[in-house]
């Protein structure tokens, strides 16, 4: 396969995805909660805002160039949090590290990753951001925390939207395990993925490497699936972030804000940006999509911390919008992940490499030569 040539756009990544990854994991990315219609809605609604034509303006010499948090990025996108990224294909974090890094852009590592903080610490020079669930063992949060900071971390993405987990009944169906169990049914399956199960054979890790080894008791993939099941708090509270804040002492993103009440309330406690997300509409089903949510929560903090943005992100014209709306970074989850199931390394280096392109040509043909200049009037509401 000429991969130059069939794949120009993310869906393209996402096809060849899901030729390559055993259906579970698969499945597993490319689903939502319950009737998965807020997940639609979050690609879907981006159509909503047009582009404004612009002509005869000097468009050379632009720049997709921009900072988040204060560090230089080569264009306003980040890679946001997303567990077994090491399913998707062997070593999958790692792999997403590299080719972020390489590119220029942040990398953040999901607590339900595959390969561990220290693995990617040891195979990536860039600091990269660790994403942490709010859990019932403080001393193992604190262990994570203190890993995190050993591990060069630049911040740290405190996700609030997962007290109790969304139902996604591919999931269940599937019988979602990592290493898959060896049914008859996987084992089937697992046959028609050969290259798949060959890299596996030689990864590094198979199962979640943040957890094992600080996990009681706990002896096999299903056992570890509940005890994570039963960490996640439901006490999570604003004291609970504050905990979180003073453990940590570095920078502190918190993920999953969809109302403007909440996004104010966060700025009262200190985050340094805040992530305006559904979760890429795995969590509430039937929340409103991540993109109609953006604006009125910009109105709401009024510059008093940075906003980033997820959810539903698949072209560069999506990252355009979300910046034009106010986003300072626009984080991408299954965009990347499908790049790993679909090519590793490489498959997430098209990824930003396409996404980069289609944001330099919207910019272009919008007449804008930085993303300073990406403005809320650069687009207009469909009417
Ligand atoms: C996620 N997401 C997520 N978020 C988080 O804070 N911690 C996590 O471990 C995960 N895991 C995860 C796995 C997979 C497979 C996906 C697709 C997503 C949510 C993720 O960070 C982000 O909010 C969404 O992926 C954004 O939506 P899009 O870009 O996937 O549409």
């Amino acid at each position: 396969m000429n991969a130059d040539r069939t794949v120009t756009a993310v869906e393209d990544l996402r096809i060849l995805a899901r030729r390559r990854v055993p259906r579970m994991f698969y499945d597993y990315v490319d689903c939502g909660s319950w009737s998965e219609a807020t997940y639609r809605a979050n690609s879907r609604d981006f159509a909503h805002w047009e582009f404004k034509q612009r002509v005869a303006v000097n468009i050379e010499g632009r720049s997709t160039e921009t900072t988040l948090l204060g560090e230089v990025a080569a264009m306003p996108v980040a890679l946001a949090p997303a567990g077994l990224g090491g399913m998707q294909c062997a070593d999958g974090e790692v792999l997403a590290a590299r080719a972020a890094g390489a590119f220029g852009v942040p990398f953040t590592l999901s607590t339900m990753s595959v390969c561990s903080i220290e693995d990617v610490a040891e195979a990536t020079q860039r600091p990269f951001w660790f994403q942490l669930y709010m859990m019932r063992d403080r001393t193992f949060m604190g262990d994570l925390i203190d890993r995190a900071k050993a591990a060069g971390c630049s911040a740290l993405v405190l996700t609030l939207d997962l007290q109790v987990q969304g139902q996604r009944h591919k999931d269940i169906k599937n019988g979602l395990s990592t290493p898959p169990k060896l049914t008859v049914a996987n084992l089937l399956n697992l046959l028609t993925k050969p290259r798949w199960c060959w890299g596996m054979l030689r990864a590094k890790r198979r199962t979640f490497g943040n957890i094992v080894g600080h996990a009681p008791n706990i002896e096999d993939t299903s056992s570890m699936a509940l005890w994570v099941s039963e960490q996640f708090d439901q006490t999570l509270d604003w004291d609970a972030v504050e905990w979180v804040k003073a453990r940590w002492g570095g920078k502190l993103i918190l993920k999953g804000i969809m109302d403007p009440a909440d996004a104010r309330l966060a700025a009262d406690a200190g985050a340094d940006a805040i992530v305006v997300s559904n979760h890429g509409g795995r969590q509430l089903d039937g929340a409103p999509s991540s993109i109609r949510a953006l604006p009125a929560i910009v109105d709401a903090v009024a510059g008093r911390t940075e906003i980033h943005f997820d959810s539903g992100v698949r072209s560069g014209q999506d990252v355009y919008r979300a910046v034009a709306l106010g986003a300072k970074g626009v984080h991408i989850g299954r965009a990347y992940m499908y790049g790993l199931g679909a090519l590793g390394e490489d498959g997430v280096a098209r990824c930003l490499r396409i996404l980069r392109k289609e944001l330099d040509l919207t910019m272009a043909l919008c007449g804008v030569r930085t993303v300073e200049g990406i403005t809320r009037d650069t687009i207009i509401p469909r009417s």
